[in-house]
């Protein structure tokens, strides 16, 4: 593992690393050592060990993009919705990509599923792993793992790959990452004034399924029904077969 490079972009710190085991693991080693602290960008060329929810492994050759995006939760009492910063992340990429794709002149159908997959025509092209971690019980960091297929489509288990070049959409990791931090730095600062709700409707306009029947997967449960919203913190909401509101805040759309 070694650090190639430290640069800034914007108030983020970026570390570049050639090789490690997952971005967001070493995140959390270098906070607990008091290494690193907020605003700090843990960014690697290849993971060895990388992670997906779930406890599902993140294959990451060269060639696509992983990094940590480490924050400090903000010391507010209204934002208790910490995991909606999966759904602002999963936003910031669909924005970075849509325009990416304008700039080419061309459209793309990008997707965003619920709670963090973004999808172009079907296929998965990032995920999102958010963690956090307690120091001195005081002080709570919150780590974003991402990692976006540029180059190349690992073999996924659970879901379609597929990859920016493969859509004609050609950037280097770190470019990538540089108009991503552009998105996220500015939705960053109005997701700390107000929460998620002023994202939510953005966040719909291109959900995956809305309005049609989808399973969710929680555990060995299946709850079916159809896609009808999402609410303010970031909950799924379903409608059953008995025309029941669901409200649903963890699992996986299959
Ligand atoms: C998922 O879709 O299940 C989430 C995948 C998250 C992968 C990223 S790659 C950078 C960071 N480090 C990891 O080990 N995982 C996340």
């Amino acid at each position: 593992m070694k650090l190639t490079s430290e640069f800034y972009i914007k108030n983020f710190l970026i570390q570049h690393f050639d090789e490690v085991p997952s971005t967001n693991d070493l995140a959390k080693d270098l906070i607990k050592n008091k290494q690193i602290f907020a605003n700090h960008i843990i960014l690697a060329d290849q993971q060895n060990k990388g992670r997906g929810r779930l406890d599902r492994q993140w294959l990451s050759p060269f060639g696509n993009l992983y990094f940590s995006l480490v924050l400090s939760r903000p010391k507010i009492s209204h934002i208790q919705n910490i995991h909606t910063l999966s759904l602002l992340t999963n936003l910031s990429l669909n924005q970075l990509i849509t325009n990416l794709a304008l700039t080419n002149n061309f459209n793309l159908n990008i997707q965003n599923k619920w709670p963090n997959d973004l999808l172009i025509e079907k296929h998965k092209i990032a995920g999102i792993l958010l963690e956090n971690l307690f120091i001195n019980n005081n002080d709570e960091f919150i780590i974003i793992g991402v990692g976006v297929n540029i180059d190349n489509s690992p073999a996924q288990t659970n879901f379609l790959a597929g990859n920016l070049k493969q859509f004609n959409i050609v950037i280097s990791p770190v470019d990538f990452l540089k108009n991503f931090i552009d998105h996220f730095e500015n939705n960053w600062l109005i997701w700390q004034q107000f929460g998620f709700k002023n994202f939510r409707q953005l966040w719909l306009n291109n959900a995956y399924k809305l309005n049609d029947f989808i399973e969710i997967k929680i555990d060995d449960k299946i709850i079916s029904g159809k896609f009808i919203d999402l609410d303010d913190c970031g909950n799924l909401i379903l409608l059953d077969s008995s025309q029941q509101k669901i409200e649903i805040c963890f699992g996986d759309v299959s």
